[in-house]
């Protein structure tokens, strides 16, 4: 199978998770085509038998790109065995109202473009405080201290679990080749 593994990814994260899931499906015999969204250039030549999209949370939302991209590739999205990796912090948070609307995040992507992925993974993201700029990190210091993560070391913190992302792509992988 050649599956494609398209990706927006802000701060590295994203770009992170999708190269794993690459690698993943091409250690199970298939060829993965690793695509960043904002790239905009031809991600295929031959038509993907399957699909993996990846994008991460930024201030509530999905990059515009990547909507943008969806919204334009639907149609053969839904023609392929597909899924949605959606990459956030709020997922592991504590507050139970913050993985509560991260686990929504999702619907809104279908309300905006009409893709309803065959499956649809929630992945932690990243700290990546190396990465941002004065804003920013202050920002995510904010979000660090009401969440109880580390937030003072200046070091990036990885929360994604990657047996779960292993996991996710092995159960994706038989159902679509089936
Ligand atoms: C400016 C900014 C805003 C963010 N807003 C949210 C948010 O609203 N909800 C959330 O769950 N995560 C939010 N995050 C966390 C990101 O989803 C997380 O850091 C992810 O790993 C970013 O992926 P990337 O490195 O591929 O861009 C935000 C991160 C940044 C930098």
């Amino acid at each position: 199978m050649i599956v494609l593994v398209g990706y927006v990814s802000i701060e590295g994260q994203t770009r992170k998770i999708a190269e794993a899931i690459a690698a993943r499906i091409e250690k199970d015999g298939h060829r993965a085509v690793l695509f960043n969204v904002m790239s905009m250039a031809e991600y295929a030549l031959e038509r993907p038998d399957a699909a993996i999209l990846c994008a991460p949370i930024h201030a509530g939302r999905y990059p515009a790109p990547f909507v943008d991209f969806v919204r334009r590739e639907k149609d053969w999205l839904s023609s392929v065995p597909n899924a949605f990796v959606s990459v956030s912090l709020f997922i592991r948070s504590d507050i139970e109202a913050e993985q509560e609307e991260a686990r929504h995040f999702p619907d809104a992507l279908k309300t905006e473009t009409g893709w309803a992925p065959d499956h649809v993974h929630h992945a932690a993201g990243a700290f990546s405080f190396s990465e941002y700029d004065f804003f920013k990190r202050w920002m995510m210091k904010r979000m660090a201290e009401r969440e109880g993560a580390p937030s003072d070391t200046g070091e990036d913190v990885e929360f994604t679990d990657w047996s779960e992302i292993d996991r996710f792509v092995s159960v994706f992988l038989w159902s679509a080749d089936r």
